[in-house]
């Protein structure tokens, strides 16, 4: 998929966007990086590490209504191992987003210390959110945030322009999210980007997309996808992706005159319905490679 390549992200906007993001970084104690529970390994920055530095960093599990329960509790598992605090949340339901504050308050609590023995009294701690496009930077800011916008005027240090939401008691969220790039050189994640919708059809072969997510579906068998499309009877091992892309347009009765499947409207409707998580909770990256 060579067309990834030349997907957004031009040398001189990851320049400008990386040097707004250390602008902001100046101005928080942690950063929240938010990442896709589908995907946690293609929806992260290759870069942010070294971005943020030793910052303390939450990360979000986003979308993990739609992610494999199982797959996400060993994700947060792996992130625990490494001493990274991972929680997974559900941005558009609101669900998971009460141990986000508990979450930042374990990072910074060496940090709260310090500032407390320094003779703070309930120092206030400030956040930033980063994120890949469309891993839902905006949908977690207007649920924590609510109409909680903070008053800039009394913020030391704190250049106009910029806002700051209360989100709990002495924690406070820089309103702008770092938008990051995805790590688009690997033809596999951004495949892997494209099946989740994380970057837009319109670029790359919708066919050949439905193809790599049916190479994916047919080792997992999903049990929705399977019962959806009623394959219970078939062996899909024997078919070939484009073969089982057919079969399953057929199953719809998407068949243009002369009656042979419309394969590109075949392949749109089940991306779709990926997307909406009606072939099951899919997680198509596991830790350690798995
Ligand atoms: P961004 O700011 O990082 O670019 O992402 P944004 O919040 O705009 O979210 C991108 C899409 O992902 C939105 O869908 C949003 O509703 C959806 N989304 C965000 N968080 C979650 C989540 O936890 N679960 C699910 N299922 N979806 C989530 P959209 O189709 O662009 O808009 P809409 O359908 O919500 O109108």
């Amino acid at each position: 998929m060579s067309e990834m390549q030349n997907i957004q992200w031009f040398p001189g906007h990851m320049t400008k966007t990386k040097r707004q993001i250390q602008a902001s970084l100046k101005l928080v104690d942690a950063v929240a990086e938010i990442i896709d529970a589908r995907i946690p390994v293609s929806s992260r920055n290759p870069d942010l590490s070294k971005l943020i530095q030793n910052k303390p960093r939450v990360i979000l599990m986003n979308k993990c209504d739609m992610a494999n329960k199982t797959a996400t509790k060993m994700w947060i598992d792996y992130f625990d191992k490494q001493g990274i605090t991972a929680i997974a949340v559900d941005c558009k339901s609101g669900r998971g987003l009460n141990k986000f504050t508990p979450a930042v308050t374990k990072v910074m609590s060496k940090r709260i210390e310090q500032l407390k023995s320094k003779g703070m009294v309930n120092p206030t701690i400030r956040i930033m959110i980063v994120g890949i496009p469309n891993v839902g930077k905006s949908s977690f800011i207007n649920k924590v945030a609510k109409h909680n916008r903070a008053k800039v005027e009394d913020r030391p240090g704190v250049t106009r322009g910029n806002q700051w939401y209360t989100i709990a008691k002495n924690l406070e969220m820089l309103d702008t999210p770092g938008v990051l790039w995805p790590k688009f050189d690997d033809r596999l994640v951004g495949e892997r980007l494209a099946i989740t919708g994380a970057v837009k059809d319109q670029i790359l072969d919708i066919e050949l997309l439905a193809v790599r997510l049916l190479d994916f579906l047919k080792k997992l068998k999903p049990e929705d996808f399977i019962a959806r499309f009623k394959l219970e009877d078939i062996d899909i091992d024997n078919y070939d992706s484009f073969d089982l892309l057919y079969l399953v347009g057929k199953k719809r009765g998407m068949l243009v005159s002369g009656g042979e499947v419309n394969t590109e409207r075949a392949a749109i409707m089940l991306l779709d319905e990926f997307r909406a998580a009606k072939l099951g909770r899919i997680t198509m990256e596991m830790p350690y490679g798995g």
